[in-house]
């Protein structure tokens, strides 16, 4: 068994706190994150999809209805209770894993690999990044979309209310620069095929962008 980072418990229990109000919080980057995976162009068709840190199933739910099947991998037993309940389809499993330590999946057998809103609470990008591409086939795609380190910088991160204490409860989080995000890529054999920097509407050019995001594939040599 491979060891992880000792933070562990904290963010993850963060998430099992937060699962019964994930969904019915108003999250405008949750919602942001969501329309630029639907509208990010991936082929899913016929495809198996390694979905990591895939929450209450916000998405898987969609991916389900796309690709022929779904790996979803996340660490906190009670996001994870709430993706099972959301999406029965039999062509998804789900997995609890510390994405940090090995993914429990062969090499080279996925087609896409997508991760969401997840990395903010990852130090060792790298990790992360190696593991993509190991189970990646050659020229597998890997989509990557994040909370914008600029907003970062500007104080925010993930947080919640816990409804039944009230308390005001931040993720832990780290800070990665754009140039992370794809050095980590390119480092383990991805090329960059789109980076996106998404505003909110009327996305003025003076304003932060909310959310970023980073399609690679997994090159074939
Ligand atoms: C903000 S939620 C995003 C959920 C989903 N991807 C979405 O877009 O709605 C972050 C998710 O990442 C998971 N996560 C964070 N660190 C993780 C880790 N080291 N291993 C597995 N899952 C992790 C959390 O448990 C949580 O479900």
């Amino acid at each position: 068994m491979e060891s992880v980072p000792s933070n562990t418990p904290e963010i993850a229990s963060a998430y099992n706190r937060w699962a019964g109000t994930y969904d019915s919080d108003p999250n405008k980057t949750r919602e942001m994150a969501a329309a630029a995976l639907r509208q990010s162009g991936l082929e899913l068709a016929g495809r198996e999809v390694i979905e990591i840190g895939c929450g209450t199933g916000y998405n898987t739910q969609w991916l389900a209805e796309q690709a022929a099947r779904i790996f979803a991998l996340d660490f906190s037993a009670g996001m994870l209770r709430r993706a099972k309940t959301r999406v029965p389809a039999l062509n998804v499993c789900f997995i609890e894993h510390d994405i940090r330590a090995a993914w429990p999946l062969p090499d080279a057998g996925g087609d896409v690999a997508i991760v969401m809103l997840v990395l903010e609470h990852i130090e060792d990008l790298d990790a992360i990044f190696a593991e993509a591409a190991r189970t990646l086939r050659p020229g597998g795609e890997f989509f990557v979309c994040e909370l914008h380190p600029t907003r970062q910088l500007s104080g925010r991160q993930a947080e919640f209310t816990d409804t039944e204490t009230g308390e005001q409860v931040r993720v832990p989080a780290y800070l990665h620069d754009i140039s992370e995000f794809i050095n980590a890529g390119l480092r383990v054999g991805f090329e960059l095929v789109h980076l996106g920097e998404l505003r909110d509407p009327p996305a003025l050019q003076t304003d932060l962008p909310r959310v970023l995001t980073l399609h690679l594939r997994k090159q074939k040599r």
